[in-house]
């Protein structure tokens, strides 16, 4: 089955020059890029994207975080792609992500509040759904 997922390239990601690096990655495993742009996020986009987030230790910063530059916001489709881009990016923490994948190849724990992981990656269908009309309308 062809799905739809939402990736969102975090502001560190963007900042240190890596969104062609994560696109060509994206592209290379074969899923497709159906839609690209690049966000400023409110805080009111953050706080319904991150809404099962609020209250938890790194609530407050993720949302610093994300609002402090700009973001790629991108729709990717492909044959099981939700799980797929999850497998690409890596697990949450940089440190401990597998070498080959985007966060452990690329990303590092800068001792922060907050990880600063580079990518974001919807997690189920019915999250894709949201987060999609959220960032594309
Ligand atoms: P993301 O997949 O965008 O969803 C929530 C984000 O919060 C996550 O990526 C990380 O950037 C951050 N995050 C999740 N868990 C933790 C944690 N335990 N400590 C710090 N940051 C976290």
């Amino acid at each position: 089955t062809i799905e739809e997922t939402l990736v969102l390239i975090k502001p560190d990601g963007v900042a240190r020059n890596l969104t062609g690096e994560i696109l060509g990655r994206i592209e290379a495993k074969g899923y497709q890029l159906v839609d690209l742009r690049m966000v400023q996020p409110s805080r009111e986009l953050l706080a319904q994207h991150y809404a099962e987030h609020e209250g938890k230790p790194f609530y407050e910063p993720l949302i610093e975080f994300m609002e402090s530059g700009p973001v790629v916001a991108a729709r990717v489709a492909g044959h099981r792609v939700i799980e797929g881009f999850r497998s690409l990016a890596g697990t949450t923490d940089p440190t401990t992500a597998a070498p080959g994948t985007i966060r452990g190849d690329l990303g590092r724990d800068w001792g922060l509040k907050v990880q600063q992981n580079l990518v974001h990656g919807s997690d189920s269908p019915e999250t894709a759904a949201r987060e999609l009309a959220l960032w594309f309308g």
